[in-house]
Formats: structure tokens, C-alpha cells, sequence
């Protein structure tokens, strides 16, 4: 089969890697790619919100599977502009999209089907939204309706906090913006919660843990992710059954409800507090970096899960995950998330050898003239699995160090919550 896979980051490699294991490939191509997928697959200079061109290259190079890694191509309607052809395309449609593209819309869905979630409240304009802070109690969560690449929520202890939240937001820091959502803080632990949906059914597809900030501690700025681990330590087979049947399932009735049906991965944000589950947001695709820490642990061909879902005969049962304990740690450039140096070679990744179970995905690298530079501010992914996770952060480090890069910079202390000391 002929598969095309759309976006350019660790995901993307991590996806394109299990793809490219399966018998079933014939050829690859990754739309952009960087300098990791470029190894196994044929990268494509085309830009992901360039939906004719993308539809004339995968019409000419008979591509049969495409696989859209990122959110914003699905919640522009990615999906249903290749509808008039033949094409298999992997995620949702741009209706179900915007579970991710539209907090406001998640949350009159979770209102209307009793999803358990924070009590929220909708805003129009910037002075509505300063008189209620001036009488609110904090902490409160505020957040941009719209996609904001990972940034766009602030966890505000006051209200001047929240006069600087509402201000971005209506300011246009994440685009225009006609809404805001403020929320309740919820306490507890976040979890990450896979599935992947045929539009008629779904299947577990692994758990996980990120840190998004970037310091140690979960300290500092948010971050597009600086690391994960897979499983979640709070993952059990009953927390599944409520997280299920009090959220996934009313979702997909919901959407159902809408006219149409939810097929892709479905990536469930949430909050577990005395044993119980609380949404904090949909993705409507893989996380990243949680994506790089599950596919490997998975045993089935990410092919067949994938074109079954797209006939809509997901198999029940089917999907299985090893025992294993994956953490995955980011490398990033100096200065991330803020300003960093671009452009800067990466040399020695050759040299690394790689035992069973280790991998190295790319995220914002490039190859040019046969040399690999960083062009992004999360640059490498290093995973591991063995049976206990201080090896495999173990492991992760012993690699990181062995690369020795000088520009690169990484949190140590990935996967704390299940290491000890
Ligand atoms: N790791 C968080 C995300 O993918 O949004």
C-alpha cells in the first residue's frame, strides 16, 4: 500500500517508523517529513495547509492511505476536501474536529450529555470578562476557544493574572478571538487516554503522562510537551470502564447526534481525582510527545488498524500493547519555548547505536547538504522501553548524553511521579 503521512514532527516520525515496519508499505511519503522520516521515507516539500496541492500529489503518486498527524489541516476540513476521490484518509472530519478546534463546542457537549468536566462560563467581549474576575474566586483556568498551538490556556492565582489572560486573548495573541472560556481549577492528576474510532467503534489505545512545562518540577513556561511515559500509573481497567462510559461514548453520541461520525485516534485530556475522571480537553489526533512512547509499545501493523478504521470494521479486541515501560524524553534548543538559535547542526547522530526497544524520532530537524540541522525549538526524541521506567529514563539519558549536543538542553526528571529516587 502507498501511504502518506501529513505533518513534520516526532509524531509524524514515530507513525511514519511503525508504518514503514508493517508488510503491508510499499512506499512512504511524509508531507513535509523532516530529517528523520527522510531516512525512511520520501519526504514531500509541500505545506500542510496546502490542501489542493497535497490532493494533486496524492492523486499522481497513487497514494492509497493518507494519515494527517496534526490538528490544524483536520480542523480546516482536511478530510473532507479529499472526499470526491478515493483516497483513505485517516482523522476526523472537519464537524468532529472541533472537539479540538472549539473548546465552547466541547463544552455545550459535555453540558447537554453530563460529561463530567469543570464548570465553565463563556465570554464575548473584555470588559464582561474583567467585571466577572473582579468578584471571582481564583484560581481559575482561562482559556482561547479556538486552536492555539498548545498555548492559549492560563492557570491564573488572581486577577490581575486574569486581566493579562483576558487581554491576549481578546488582543489577538492566538488569533481573532470572539469567545473565552473561563473554568474552574480542577485538582488532581492529568491522563492521557488513546483511542482510536471507525466511526461505529472504538479501541483503547494506551495511556500516558506528559510534562508540559519545561523545568524541572513542572516549573516554567508551557511547552508543546518536554517529555512523557506510557503507561499512565493511574490507568486501571475500571478507571477505563468510567472514562468510556461517562465520556468517550456520550462524545460519540454526540457527534452522532450532529448528522455525521467521529473516525481517527480520539486523544481524551483528562483529570483523575479520587478515581474518577474529569475532561479537560479532546485532541482530535495522537499527542506528541505520547504518540513516540505508545507506538512502540504496540504489537498489532498500525496499517491494518488504520485502513480498518477507515472501512469503518475496526476489530474488537484487537489492538494490543507489551508490558513494557516507555518514557520519552525531549530534546530541545537552547532557549525554548521562548527565542532560540535556528539552523544549528546536530552532528554524531550516526554514531549512536541503537540497542532493541531504544529509538530516536526527529521532530524539528532538516537535512541540508547531507547535514542535519535543528530548525525547531523541540529537536529530538529519545524513547526507551525496558521492563522498569528508571531504566528506560536511564537509558534515554545515557543516549541524550552520548549525542552531547551543545545547543540542546532536556528535563531530567521525565517520569518522576513513577521513579523513585
Ligand atoms: N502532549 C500534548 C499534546 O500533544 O497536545
Amino acid at each position: 500500500m502507498i501511504v502518506g503521512i501529513i505533518g513534520s514532527g516526532g509524531r509524524e516520525h514515530a507513525i511514519c517508523k511503525k508504518i514503514k515496519e508493517s508488510p503491508k508499505s510499499s512506499q512512504i511519503f511524509c508531507i513535509p517529513g523532516n530529517a528523520g522520516t527522510n531516512s525512511i521515507a520520501q519526504n514531500v516539500d509541500i505545506k500542510i495547509n496546502d490542501f489542493k496541492s497535497i490532493k494533486d500529489f496524492c492523486l499522481k503518486r497513487k497514494i492509497e492511505l493518507l494519515i494527517v498527524g496534526p490538528e490544524q489541516p483536520l480542523v480546516d476540513g482536511i478530510v473532507d476536501y479529499f472526499n470526491d476521490t478515493k483516497i483513505k484518509i485517516f482523522g476526523p472530519n472537519k464537524i468532529s474536529s472541533q472537539l479540538e478546534g472549539s473548546k465552547i463546542f466541547t463544552k455545550k457537549i459535555c453540558e447537554k450529555y453530563n460529561i463530567p468536566t469543570a464548570d465553565f462560563k463563556i465570554f464575548q467581549n473584555f470588559e464582561d470578562t474583567k467585571d466577572f474576575l473582579n468578584t471571582a474566586e481564583f484560581p481559575l483556568v482561562i482559556k482561547a476557544d479556538g486552536l492555539a498551538a498548545g498555548k492559549g490556556v492560563y492557570i491564573c492565582k488572581n486577577v490581575n493574572e486574569g486581566i493579562v489572560a483576558a487581554e491576549e486573548i481578546f488582543g489577538g495573541k492566538f488569533g481573532i478571538a470572539k469567545n473565552l472560556l473561563i473554568e474552574n481549577f480542577l485538582t488532581g492528576e492529568e491522563m492521557s487516554y488513546f483511542v482510536v474510532c471507525d466511526g461505529e467503534n472504538y479501541q483503547f489505545l494506551g495511556t500516558a503522562q506528559d510534562h508540559k512545562r519545561v523545568g524541572e518540577g513542572d516549573l516554567g513556561k508551557n511547552t508543546g510537551g518536554m517529555g512523557c511515559y506510557s503507561p499512565s500509573r493511574l490507568f486501571n481497567q475500571q478507571l477505563a470502564k468510567k472514562i468510556n462510559d461517562k465520556i468517550v461514548n456520550p462524545t460519540l453520541t454526540a457527534i452522532k447526534g450532529l448528522g455525521t461520525t467521529y473516525k481517527g485516534f480520539l486523544y481524551v485530556g483528562l483529570i483523575i481525582k479520587d478515581d474518577n475522571p474529569y475532561l479537560v480537553e479532546f485532541n482530535v489526533r495522537m499527542g506528541d510527545p505520547e504518540c513516540q512512547t505508545i507506538l512502540p509499545l504496540l504489537e498489532n501493523d498500525l496499517i491494518e488498524i488504520i485502513d480498518d478504521c477507515c472501512q469503518g470494521k475496526l476489530k474488537k479486541g484487537g489492538i494490543k500493547l507489551n508490558n513494557k515501560k516507555s518514557i520519552c524524553i525531549v530534546l530541545c534548543s537552547k532557549g525554548y519555548p521562548e527565542q532560540y538559535e535556528k539552523n544549528v547542526q546536530i552532528d554524531g547522530l550516526k554514531n549512536i547505536l541503537l540497542k532493541k526497544n531504544q529509538y530516536i524520532f526527529h521532530a524539528g530537524t532538516k537535512l541540508e547538504n547531507n547535514n542535519i540541522l535543528a530548525c525547531g525549538g523541540r529537536v529530538l526524541n529519545f524513547v526507551s522501553l525496558t521492563d522498569d521506567f528508571k531504566n528506560s529514563r536511564n537509558d534515554v539519558i545515557k543516549l541524550i548524553n552520548q549525542l552531547n549536543w551543545k545547543n540542546g538542553f532536556y528535563r531530567k526528571d521525565i517520569g518522576y511521579r513513577v521513579i523513585d529516587l
